[in-house]
């Protein structure tokens, strides 16, 4: 099972999948590391790890629809059964997106539907919540909107601030991203019609 991940940032959901490979907790192989930053730690934990890493630069393409089209060729040449965004910053164009339907997901620091998009964990506080958490969900051409397979959830405590709430979220995102890929994996998980199957039944 071969796993491509997308990556924009420091990447420690990217190594939460590493170690979990190489503690042989996940049966998988990392096949890329793709990053549309040249300086993402992503990069560097790939590097050290022995995973082909590659980054392009937005400003070098025309346009979305270009740049994604050569970062695609350049996944689809490391022939992933599963591409994992995990911290990619950057919009994905429809028509890559859609042709991945269900082989595509993404890990995002709330509990979606809640707070689609950037600065959850301030958003979260000032909303008042109570709970918060990380959600991995595959994509679909609606942003952050795609069917959700499974959720770590988290308390807010009094005295949080978006940093202290982020890094108890954090700390969450890595068992939730190692486990949810690994059904993945074992194909007790798939999109269908645009729902989740968990083991041929539906969520
Ligand atoms: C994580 O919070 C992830 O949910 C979000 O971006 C962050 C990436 O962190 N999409 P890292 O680069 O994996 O450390």
């Amino acid at each position: 099972y071969r796993i491509a991940v997308l990556a924009s940032g420091r990447g420690s959901n990217l190594q939460a999948l590493i170690d979990a490979i190489a503690a042989g907790t996940l049966r998988a192989t990392l096949s890329g590391v793709f990053s549309d930053r040249a300086d993402a730690g992503a990069l560097e934990r790939a590097r050290a790890a022995g995973i082909p890493a590659l980054a392009l630069a937005p400003r070098a393409f025309a346009s979305r629809a270009d740049f994604d089209r050569e970062l695609f060729a350049r996944i689809d040449a490391a022939a992933p059964d599963l591409v994992v965004c995990a911290g990619y910053m950057r919009l994905l164009d429809a028509a890559p997106v859609e042709a991945r339907a269900g082989a595509l997901v993404n890990i995002h620091p709330s509990l979606l539907p809640a707070f689609k998009g950037l600065h959850t964990h301030r958003r979260a506080l000032e909303a008042g919540a109570r709970e918060h958490g990380a959600s991995v969900h595959f994509v679909t051409a609606d942003l952050d909107g795609g069917p959700v397979i499974a959720q770590a959830r988290v308390p807010v405590l009094a005295g949080d601030d978006a940093t202290a709430l982020g890094a108890r979220v954090l700390a969450r995102e890595h068992p939730l991203l190692v486990e949810t890929v690994r059904l993945l994996a074992a194909g007790r998980i798939a999109l269908h019609e645009r729902r989740v199957h968990l083991d041929g039944g539906e969520l």
